[in-house]
């Protein structure tokens, strides 16, 4: 075997997530006791028994990295994050806690709204300057991919802005971001009682600018009772297609409104929230292959009930994906771990689950096939946690056990 540039052993187990979200979770992760992970060329080589090592593999220029009897697994994918915003709302969260609804605040003026005039206000640079901590601290947490959207711009030049702070973002931190248009994500103060004429500006011109210049993979709409419609995301995303961006949306969030059925229906790659989803959606998402995102922190963030069945949503055969939601004002949190708890407290997963959902359930949500897993071939993506196996992430609750982080084989 050519020699390895890295070699991580003494683990406690590997967990490779090599499955299928159609077996059971706990198989499908793939647990191997002391296993060792061998790494060339910022791709996984080779996993295995350190005794089976084959031989001319490791060499003196082998990097040993010792993982001190702790477990090893696939980076975590965040496949769901507003990173990129100014300003702050926590008087917002203070008025919910004492009894204001995240609605009655959005229409008071408050909600994305007020996010999207801060944004608009903030330069290029200080949106990267205010996005970079959030991206390491995501790191920190053993995020080595996430996805990023627009949606606090509103307008051509905003939204294109925001999504040049993304491409910036990527060529500053370790961390690999998938770029998503969320154009669509309110309707701008300008275009009040105009949500139709938004749309069209949104399909006639920022779809098209962003797609000129690259900028994003996905497209995605906030399909709700206070936000768009289903013909909206309809006419939307059908353009987002015809371009080469995969469709997704927020569905089923604050209300029950069809919106995983509308998922199915648009070949989406992913239907995100679902805390209202119905039964004949569940069924539509399991039959159209679409991902259930689950964002568990913002229905705990804001004082919603319920949580999304994420036990029936498994049970139907639908691949789970679980992400921070980090943003202003339905989740201010980096914390995946945490995320991974309520999934498990809330969302009614098992430890198992929420490690696929989190890892290699986001991975293919995005459309990332050898990301999320540790097969041979795969990105070398990996995370050294503190505690020796996997049950104990979502228990020790909303705790940091990542102890070291690898992107592409290189130590963080
Ligand atoms: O995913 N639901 C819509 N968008 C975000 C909230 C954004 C905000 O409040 O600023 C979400 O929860």
């Amino acid at each position: 075997m050519e020699p390895l540039d890295l070699l991580v052993r003494n683990t406690s187990e590997v967990l490779t997530v090599e499955g299928s979200h159609r077996e059971p979770a706990e198989q499908a992760l793939t647990p191997r006791p002391r296993a060792c992970v061998g790494v060339r060329g910022g791709r996984v080589a080779w996993v295995g028994q350190e005794p089976d090592l084959p031989p001319g593999a490791v060499t003196p220029s082998t990097e040993i990295l010792d993982a001190e009897g702790r477990m090893v697994g696939p980076g975590f994918v965040d496949p769901h994050t507003h990173l990129v915003f100014a300003g702050e709302r926590s008087r917002e969260f203070d008025l919910r806690n004492q009894g204001a609804t995240y609605l009655e605040i959005a229409q008071a003026g408050g909600g994305i709204v007020s996010t999207v005039r801060a944004t608009r206000a903030a330069s290029e640079e200080e949106l990267v300057r205010l996005a970079l901590p959030r991206l390491q601290r995501l790191l920190e947490y053993g995020v080595t991919t996430a996805e990023v959207k627009s949606g606090y711009g509103l307008d051509v030049e905003n939204e294109l802005k925001m999504l040049r702070v993304v491409r910036r973002l990527a060529s500053l931190s370790p961390v690999e971001l998938v770029p998503t248009l969320l154009c669509a994500h309110a309707v701008p103060e300008e275009f009040k009682g105009r949500r139709e004429a938004y749309v069209e500006l949104c399909v006639q011109e920022i779809l098209p600018a962003v797609a000129r210049e690259g900028l994003a993979r996905f497209c995605d709409i906030f399909v709700e009772q206070s936000a768009f419609t289903p013909d909206d995301a309809r006419r939307l995303l059908t353009a987002a297609k015809a371009l080469g961006l995969r469709p997704r949306l927020h569905g089923d969030q604050l209300t029950s409104g069809g919106g995983a059925e509308l998922a199915a229906e648009l070949g989406a790659a992913t239907v995100d929230h679902l805390e209202n989803v119905s039964e004949a959606g569940i069924r539509a998402l399991a039959a159209a292959d679409v991902t259930a995102v689950l964002v568990p922190t913002s229905t705990l963030f804001v004082r919603m009930r319920p949580y999304a069945p994420g036990r029936k949503l498994r049970e139907a055969g639908v691949n789970i994906a679980l992400g921070t939601n980090i943003n202003p004002g339905s989740a201010m949190s980096e914390n995946l771990p945490l995320a991974m708890g309520l999934g498990c407290l809330e969302n009614g997963l098992s430890a198992a689950e929420v490690y696929w959902a989190a890892t290699r359930g986001a991975a293919l949500a995005l459309g990332l096939p050898s990301h999320g897993r540790l097969a041979v071939g795969d990105v070398a993506d990996l995370v050294i946690f503190s505690c020796t196996n996997y049950r104990h992430l979502p228990y020790h609750l909303g705790v940091n056990h990542a102890r070291a982080v690898l992107k592409y084989g290189r130590l963080l």
